[in-house]
């Protein structure tokens, strides 16, 4: 998804500018560029494709300390030199970035023709910087007070950062429901859409809300209203670990991330174990005993992985305390006017923090009247920000765009959340000791999963030419496989379904042959035999069968043709490591074939756009 950064002081701007553009690609791009002012000239560099494809094309030196620069992902107009970002007005006295979403674009390019400016990108963006120019030659505006008069008559979403000829130090920024951070340093100033781009110059940093507009010179910074009046605003210290941004020695940001879960997942579950009343401590929560006892209902809300990981959760929380549980994408959610209920907890779940359905899903409960709980990786996001009570991941910054590490911890926040509310209600201080110690378990046994790999990555070299794979699990193991399809269709580009068991015979086996190899999930529990049923309906068909199980029973490796067999668990964590090892075969599958494994096609980390 598009990312920004922006830069005034002391050094020169450009090096400063790729290097954020650089630390920006996970995201998803597919063209950038920059401008710098230097002498009261603005000059600009863009160009379609690989960061690689701008830095070519760029000069060797580049004088300037101040500048803004943008890696774009196209929604309004093709990827090309020219609708990639920055836009300048026509006497290039103006230049703007902008992530987000213009929604009367066509109004105010109309507005635009009718005086005589003719805009030379197709994107929603550019009309911004004309409208700019055009506030300015009218009003004798400074930037900052064209950038308020220019966003009043904006309908849409906005992160922008803008900078003029002739205020050659100084960026106007300005949020609306598209992330802008300020990085402070000394004797210079820095602003991203993504707190990685910052986390290298800068620890204060100052999160800008919606509505505020910002003004930045190498001095400092002052942050209004759109209607010029000052805001408070503290700045908070980054606790990002800055060698999580680097593969840790590895070819893949993906690789790193699946490798690093035994301690990720230790991260998350750390300091939350209560051994002592045999139950789990959140301390961000908001909510007593007392309020946990009144629920009536849980709904949990997100997108892509951490739906998935929301599926599971319900799963869990509804076996442990008995409240009746569900997971909704969080863009149907909101779309479907629901109904807010003052005994339901809303939880929404998500990686970033920024995902903008799930952020429009919270605003519309909370409009409500309706009390929300995040769960979220990235400290001070938007979505942690906004949310009523909290549970961070602490699984540290995630870079690759297919989740891994961050869904694990996902997972490992609802298994507590799980346990808490099992407690209030129907586990007893015993079951309760048992849960915390599977819990604490984990790590290991996703060592041992882990170590299964050349298993995997030789199933992987088998089947990876095949067109399209069948993922199955039955109840608790369907979010299993809904998530292990989705990562092998997302970096692999393998078409790859998931179904429960009881479903196939109502549609998919039609699809079933040789040529579809089937991933069958099979964990140990009183519902193996009709899983078995499953595998031998699939086996009829003649696909090869691949299964992960943590049974021994030995029918099983009669009938599959490959059996990946992981450490006994609970069902609290069974579905957790259950999910590893079909990681690690997305992954070798999307190698094998030579994907671009940490930035699939069409995909971005962070979707900050409806
Ligand atoms: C994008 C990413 C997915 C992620 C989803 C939700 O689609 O590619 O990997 O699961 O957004 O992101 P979030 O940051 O809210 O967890």
């Amino acid at each position: 998804m598009c990312g920004i950064i922006a830069y005034t002081g002391q050094q020169p701007a450009a090096p400063i500018l790729t290097a954020g553009l650089k630390r920006l690609e996970y995201r998803g791009y597919d063209s950038s560029g920059i401008t710098v002012s230097a002498r009261k000239r603005l000059r600009t560099w863009k160009s379609v494709g690989k960061l690689s494809a701008l830095q070519a094309s760029l000069p060797d030196t580049i004088s300037g300390n101040c500048g803004i620069g943008h890696t774009r992902w196209a929604t309004h107009g093709a990827p090309s030199d020219i609708n990639a970002h920055p836009h300048t007005d026509t006497a290039e006295s103006i230049s703007l970035v902008h992530n987000g979403i213009i929604e009367n674009a066509d109004r105010l390019r109309d507005r635009l023709r009718d005086a005589g400016i003719q805009p030379v990108s197709d994107t929603d963006s550019e009309v911004l910087v004309h409208l700019l120019a055009m506030a300015r030659r009218e009003h004798a505006f400074t930037l900052i007070e064209a950038v308020r008069h220019v966003l009043r008559q904006i309908v849409g979403t906005y992160g922008i950062a803008a900078i003029s000829n002739d205020q050659p130090d100084t960026i106007a920024l300005a949020r609306s429901g598209s992330p802008v951070i300020i990085g402070i340093g000394d004797g210079e100033m820095l602003a991203a859409s993504d707190m990685s781009v910052l986390s290298r110059h800068t620890s204060e940093v100052v999160h800008l809300d919606d509505g505020e507009v910002a003004e930045l010179t190498p001095a400092g910074f002052t942050v209004t209203t759109m209607d010029a009046l000052p805001t408070d605003k503290a700045s908070m210290t980054l606790s990002d670990n800055l060698n999580e941004y680097d593969k840790g020695g590895h070819t893949h940001f993906l690789y790193r991330e699946i490798s690093d879960q035994p301690e990720t997942v230790a991260r998350t579950i750390s300091g939350r174990l209560d051994t002592r009343f045999n139950t789990a401590k959140l301390g961000g929560l908001n909510l007593q005993a007392r309020d946990l006892l009144k629920l009536k209902r849980i709904k949990i809300l997100g997108c892509g992985s951490a739906l998935y990981a929301g599926l599971a959760g319900a799963n869990l929380i509804e076996t442990l305390s008995r409240i009746p549980s569900d997971a909704e994408a969080a863009a149907e959610f909101r779309y479907r006017n629901p109904v807010i209920e003052p005994d339901t907890l809303y939880i929404v779940v998500s990686q970033s923090g920024e995902t903008f359905d799930t952020l429009a899903a919270t605003r519309e409960i909370q409009r409500k009247g309706g009390f929300v709980l995040g769960i979220v990786n990235s400290v001070g996001s938007t979505i942690a920000r906004e949310v009523n009570g909290g549970i961070y991941m602490h699984a540290g910054p995630e870079v690759s765009v297919a989740s891994t590490k961050a869904y694990t911890s996902m997972l490992s926040v609802f298994a507590l959340l799980a346990i808490l509310l099992g407690r209030t209600r129907d586990i007893s201080p015993q079951r309760g000791s048992q849960l915390l110690m599977e819990l604490q378990s984990v790590p290991e046994k996703l060592s041992t999963v882990l170590a299964l790999e050349s298993q995997i990555e030789t199933i992987a070299k088998t089947y990876c030419h095949c067109q399209s794979a069948f993922f199955v699990g039955r109840t608790s193991a369907y979010p299993v496989a809904l998530e292990g399809a989705q990562k092998l269709k997302e970096i692999s580009y393998i078409h790859a379904e998931a179904y429960p068991a009881s479903e196939l015979k109502h549609g998919p086996l039609a699809l079933v042959s040789k040529d579809t190899p089937c991933v069958i999930i099979l964990p140990e529990s009183d519902l193996l035999a009709k899983s078995i049923g499953s595998l031998e309906e699939i086996k009829a068909r003649g696909a090869p069968v691949i299964v992960v199980t943590d049974s021994s029973q030995e029918r099983i490796d009669k009938l599959a043709d490959h059996v990946i067999r992981v450490p006994g668990a609970d069902p609290l964590v069974q579905g957790l490591i259950m999910g590893v090892p079909l990681q690690l075969l997305a992954y070798h599958c999307a190698l094998a074939l030579g994907r671009d494994v940490d930035q699939p096609r069409n995909l971005a980390k962070s979707v900050t756009v409806e």
